[in-house]
């Protein structure tokens, strides 16, 4: 039993076995109703938790049916329902969840938190998203890529605008899976430096998508920002917005990817959005067999 906590701390043979198994999984559903199960129920008997204090819709919803299509049984909880929330520490959290599920899920502010949850709980543990890294998003990006053109080795993914928590987990994936990232975005929203040789900069969006085959976006004001940090954020970044001529200088095949949930027309035009580069849909439901292929890796099942 492993814990999937972030996609640095976890091997490049572990990560690609976890996409091909994904693909796999995928496959073998194929134009089957959702509700319907796997042919393989290797998650019956399981029980998983999953844990909210922040909002969701789609880790919440992937998780939920993943589970459920794989045989087992889940409980979503939100952290201000939860002891959790009212005082008692994690690692007592931790022991105590332990004892009555098979599999913990968290999403939370802080990666102490995380990693607190990792460090007691005696079953594994997933990252479903802290402040500082996002890794279950990436590795479903990373397969759709793949799914659309082939191995991302090699490949120019380009990131406009705020260097975020999403934009860490990209980093990461950048070394696991030997791909080029360019982060293009103002100074002041530069990535965190622990993520330093991971990437390069290029202040100029212009430059920074010439030849790229991926170009990726995020919203200006993350979950954990303060919204009065709201004006300040869309006046630095208004001129990393991914529309019809940023997209234009990438390559004629480029894709166009964003984790969602979106605020239309200020990171990335609704034109792009809709548009023929845009897989963002196709991302979203990889969110789905990604982290099947996830909980399955954290098993051993
Ligand atoms: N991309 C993503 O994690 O979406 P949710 O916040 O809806 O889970």
């Amino acid at each position: 039993m492993t814990d999937f906590l972030d996609i640095h701390t976890t091997s490049p043979a572990d990560l690609r076995k976890i996409i091909d198994d994904a693909q796999a999984m995928k496959q073998a559903r194929a134009d089957r109703p959702k509700g319907t199960p796997d042919d393989d129920q290797v998650l019956a008997g399981h029980m998983v938790a999953l844990i909210f204090e922040k909002p969701s819709t789609r880790t919440r919803v992937s998780f939920d049916v993943g589970v459920r299509q794989m045989g087992g049984q889940t409980m979503v909880l939100s952290g201000t329902d939860m002891q959790l929330g009212h005082g008692e520490t994690i690692a007592d959290t931790a022991r105590v969840l332990s004892r009555y599920v098979d599999l913990i899920m968290i999403r939370t502010f802080e990666e102490a938190t995380l990693l607190e949850m990792a460090e007691y709980a005696t079953v594994p543990v997933i990252n479903g998203l802290t402040n500082r890294t996002h890794p279950c998003q990436i590795m479903a990006d990373v397969m759709t890529f793949e799914e659309f053109r082939g191995p991302i080795k090699g490949k120019k993914v380009v990131w406009s605008g705020d260097g975020n928590n999403v934009f860490a987990s990209f980093a990461h994936a950048a070394k696991q899976f030997e791909f080029d990232l360019t982060f293009t975005g103002p100074e002041p929203l530069d990535p965190e430096r622990s993520l330093d040789g991971l990437y390069t900069i290029e202040r100029n969006p212009d430059k920074a998508v010439e030849g790229a085959d991926l170009v990726v976006t995020d919203t200006w004001v993350s979950m954990h920002d303060p919204q009065s940090a709201r004006e300040r954020r869309h006046n630095q970044l208004r001129g990393y917005q991914v529309n019809a001529d940023l997209m234009a200088k990438a390559k004629d095949d480029s894709l166009f990817m964003h984790c969602l949930p979106a605020h239309r027309d200020d990171e990335a035009t609704s034109e792009i959005m809709d548009g023929p580069h845009s897989v963002i849909f196709d991302e979203a439901e990889n969110r789905l067999h990604a982290q099947k292929a996830i909980m399955r890796w954290c098993l051993g099942v």
